[in-house]
């Protein structure tokens, strides 16, 4: 039997309204940020989510936090049903499902020492504090004691980050969602980054969601990988298989932007043309279909393909692997 799955996303979508045209003319259109987005990540699971700019990653994340209630569907956290909650009941869900942010310039208090910061959380939860609290946080993150009082401004940025790490781990949360945690980073520290995440997850059986507009990185860090392109996800599977031997015409392009793979990685040169098209009037069908290099026809302009299986639990959703079976969605019920 499969255990449980920690976080359980069915069909979830994030619609936001947005005022267009000119004052004469204003009219209220639909957003379609996360448009019917299914996936279930396993306890001690690392699960990364890929895309381009605006593809919807950041709305998903903020919707699984429930930052922000779905206009559609169901989101489960260890079985409990969080899609309604309010904030009263969500309180002791929150501290469990927690959120490491890429920018710490903006999501660490600048006037306040690194002690305030990591004791500000246990605070506002009722654990216990005091100073050796705050050390052992540090050094969980690779950080001395002697960082205790410093303003963040007199951290590097991989410092921060790992401040920002702490802050989270102050709560031993059992979910981290980590929304491109690197990409402000230098490369050399990104690498250092990542492994202190990795280590981190294995060490404290943590559950991890990853996202990253960089197919690289995910692939490095995680053991699943989703793609998402105009707020739906196009495939899922095995990071290695995603991101080595993609199935999805939409993953095989971002694959083939890499500047340098590595050696052995199977690659074909697909340039995607056009451009990405608006989440207000997405397209109908595929919602690829306007880019992509091996359109079949009309039947990708006018039905959403299925999940066709690709392998080890993977899919991908393209009308050109109609030959495969079909992977229900949301099978996790
Ligand atoms: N609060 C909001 N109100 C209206 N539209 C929004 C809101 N938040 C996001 N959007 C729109 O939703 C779409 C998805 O944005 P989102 O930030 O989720 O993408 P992303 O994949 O995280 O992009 P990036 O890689 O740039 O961070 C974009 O078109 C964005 O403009
Ligand atoms: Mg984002």
């Amino acid at each position: 039997m499969t255990p449980r799955p920690l976080l359980a996303v069915e069909r979830v979508a994030t619609h936001f309204p947005v005022k267009r045209g000119g004052w004469l003319r204003r009219r209220v259109e639909t957003l379609k940020a996360v448009d019917g987005v299914s996936f279930a990540i396993l306890p001690g699971e690392t699960f990364g989510i890929v895309g381009e700019s605006g593809s919807g990653k950041s709305t998903l994340a903020r919707t699984i936090l429930r930052v922000y209630r779905p206009t559609a569907g169901r989101i489960r956290f260890d079985g409990l049903d969080i899609t309604e909650l309010d904030e009263t009941a969500l309180g002791p869900v929150r501290r469990n499902m927690q959120m490491v942010f890429q920018d710490t310039k903006s999501s660490l208090n600048p006037r306040l020492r690194v002690e305030q910061i990591l004791d500000e959380p246990l605070v506002t939860h009722g654990l216990p504090r005091g100073r050796r609290r705050v050390v052992e946080l540090l050094e969980m993150v690779g950080l001395g004691d002697s960082h205790v009082e410093r303003y963040p401004h007199q951290l590097s940025g991989g410092q921060r980050q790992r401040i920002g790490i702490a802050r989270v781990l102050a709560l031993n949360p059992r979910l981290i969602v980590a929304d491109e945690p690197v990409s402000a980073l230098d490369v050399s520290i990104q690498a250092q980054i990542l492994n202190l995440l990795k280590s981190l997850q294995s060490r404290l059986g943590l559950t991890i969601v990853l996202i990253a507009h960089d197919i690289g990185v995910v692939g490095y860090f995680c053991q699943r990988v989703a793609v998402m392109y105009l707020g739906r996800m196009v495939e899922a599977g095995p990071g290695r298989h995603v991101t080595r031997s993609p199935s999805h015409p939409y993953t095989q392009a971002l694959i083939s932007a890499i500047p340098k793979a590595e050696p052995g990685v199977r690659r074909s040169r697909i340039l995607l043309t056009g451009e990405i098209p608006s989440p207000i009037n997405p397209p109908t069908g595929c919602p690829f279909h306007t880019r992509c290099p091996v359109k079949l026809g009309a039947i990708c302009e006018r039905e959403r393909p299925p999940r066709y299986r690709t392998v080890d639990g993977g899919w991908a959703a393209c009308h050109a692997l109609n030959d495969r079976p079909v992977v229900a969605e949301a099978q996790e019920e």
